[in-house]
């Protein structure tokens, strides 16, 4: 494997810090009433939430959203538009955000704003990745898995352009020096 298809993140480390991730969260929900519901934002955490919820060990639901950003100044606006939104009440029910990766932090304050009115008894976040340096909007996330650098990120569930998202592990992405996708994805499965 060449120094430029390094992974940031490898498939067992990220593998590993689920498995706490999905202890954390069983420890802190075992004693609810009723399951915790997941709630991932298509189509990036959808790799993750599968994981995830299975290293859970105790009773969980799940639902999605699909979200557009507004517009291309979306740094700024910080609106998302829902695209496909949850199938069903969330109210007096505890639910985790379900993120694959927080940059400014945004697009996840928005969403939980959006889920906060819905009256459920309480909303949490839990990242894969938190790029923490460039948080704009303050978000308390209370489930994080990495401290991500501050470098676009692609592979597992995460794109560039929509590629890349069935990469094993997750590399640093750059785009003035482009690896191609087929050879990527052929150093992924070997490493
Ligand atoms: P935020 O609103 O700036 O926090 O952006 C959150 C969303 O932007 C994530 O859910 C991703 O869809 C996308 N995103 C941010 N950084 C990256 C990256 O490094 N790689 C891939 N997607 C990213």
């Amino acid at each position: 494997m060449s120094p430029e298809t390094e992974p940031l993140f490898a498939s067992e480390a990220i593998a590993l810090r689920i498995g706490e991730l999905g202890q954390e969260i069983a420890d802190a929900y075992r004693d609810r009433r009723k399951p915790p519901i997941l709630v991932a934002v298509l189509k990036g955490s959808a790799f993750f939430l599968a994981d995830l919820v299975r290293a859970i060990d105790i009773p969980v639901e799940f639902d999605f959203m699909a979200i557009s950003s507004y517009g291309p100044d979306h740094e700024k606006q910080g609106r998302v538009r829902i695209l496909k939104d949850l199938d069903r009440d969330i109210a007096d029910r505890d639910v985790i955000l379900v993120e694959d990766i927080i940059d400014t932090g945004l697009t996840a304050s928005y969403l939980v704003s959006t889920l906060r009115a819905r009256t459920p008894a309480t909303v949490e976040i839990c990242a894969l990745l938190d790029k923490t340096v460039r948080r704009i909007a303050p978000l308390e996330v209370r489930f994080s898995g990495f401290d991500c650098p501050d470098q676009f990120v692609i592979g597992f569930g995460m794109d560039y352009r929509q590629r890349f998202r069935t990469l094993r592990n997750i590399y640093a992405w750059d785009a003035s020096d482009p690896l191609s996708e087929e050879v990527l994805l052929r150093e992924d499965r070997r490493a």
